[in-house]
């Protein structure tokens, strides 16, 4: 239960409109922000966080990792430094590396005091820092920072003229709890947005992605300084992501999202009841559940161990070996054995 998305197959809306491409000449399909993708994306932010946004401002790209690594090329030097909320998805940390500045870990601690990580953050600025770095919903935990959260991080921003790189890719895998905010519609001035249809879709073979900030000016001045770097999106990458950000929420996107939260619950109940000693955090959004062991044991090798289940441990998040990120977007039949190797065993 290691990898990062669901078991089952794809909204069968999103395979036609593949397909519909695939009987077409694969020649480049223009880079473009606008058209009917850009026109798309526009619509769903307007209809569900009242943005007012066109095709105008996003830039397609063909994966949000490499386009996060552009970005940070682009905002950051060496000797500056980013701001991120650890644990974190390594490829957050690694991108503000990558370009020689320093990645500094605000603690984000979701079993006791998330609250704390706010006042953490404006402590952790120093005159060297350039970029604030949210992964929103969160990847490990599945926190989803609130609007009043997110106001505070502005604020912070505001007052030493930070730019905020906001992470969303799990934006539409909310599963109960606190809504989604964009950043942008709170610091609407100095952020960039990465999002895409991969994680909710289920698109992870086919990739795609986007960058939308509310300045789109600025986000274009951007993509042409990152120029090839970051490829744009493919025709096929385009097509699924039409199609996933077309129209309300398909019915194939709710009974994901319920699977999600059901895995979630059972997971956690079997869980706990199995590891007393263990904290399973539910996630409010995401297809993760992280976990807290014990101070100076391996939770993902007692897992393994005990129950044949193989997780990713804390250390791939920057954080240490006693906690440990399980992905529950399991079908049906693995879940249940999942569920059976974890009680079986009980007593
Ligand atoms: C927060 C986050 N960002 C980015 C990615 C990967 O995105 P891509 O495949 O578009 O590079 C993942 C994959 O798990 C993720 O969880």
């Amino acid at each position: 239960m290691t990898a990062a998305e669901a078991d089952w197959t794809i909204d069968p809306v999103i395979a036609d409109a593949v397909a519909r491409r695939l009987s077409q000449p694969l020649t480049y399909d223009p880079p473009y922000t606008a058209g009917p993708v850009g026109e798309a994306l526009a619509e769903h932010y307007a209809d569900r966080h009242g943005l007012a946004v066109t095709g105008a401002n996003f830039w397609l790209t063909s994966g949000v990792v490499s386009a996060l690594s552009g970005v940070l090329r682009r905002l950051l030097r060496p000797g500056e430094s980013a701001l991120y909320f650890s644990p974190s998805y390594h490829s957050l940390p690694d991108a503000i590396e990558a370009v020689g500045a320093r990645a500094v870990a605000v603690e984000l601690d979701v079993f006791d005091a998330p609250e704390r990580a706010l006042e953490r953050l404006a402590e952790c600025v120093t005159p060297t820092t350039r970029v604030i770095l949210l992964c929103n919903p969160h990847n490990p935990t599945g926190h989803v920072f609130s609007r009043s959260e997110l106001e505070r991080i502005a604020e912070v921003a505001r007052e030493r003229d930070l730019v905020v790189v906001s992470n969303e890719l799990h934006a539409r895998v909310v599963l109960r709890g606190t809504p989604h905010t964009p950043m942008h519609a709170v610091y609407p001035e100095r952020t960039l947005v990465l999002g895409g249809a991969t994680k909710s879709h289920n698109l992870a073979a086919i990739g795609g992605g986007f960058v939308t900030a509310h300045d789109a000016d600025w986000l274009h001045a951007i993509r042409r300084q990152v120029g090839p770097e970051v490829a744009p999106a493919r025709g096929v990458q385009q097509a699924a992501m039409r199609a996933a950000y077309s129209g309300p929420d398909s019915q194939w996107l709710t009974d994901a999202r319920r699977r999600l939260s059901w895995s979630a619950e059972v997971l956690q109940d079997a869980l706990t009841a199995r590891f007393p000693h263990w904290r399973v955090h539910r996630p409010d959004a995401t297809a993760f559940l992280w976990i807290e062991g014990q101070r100076s044991r391996d939770a993902a090798a007692q897992l393994e161990q005990a129950c044949g289940i193989r997780g990713l441990s804390g250390r791939e998040f920057r954080a240490d070996a006693r906690y440990l990120r399980l992905a529950h977007g399991l079908g049906r039949a693995v879940l249940d054995d999942a569920l059976q190797a974890i009680t079986a065993r009980e007593g």
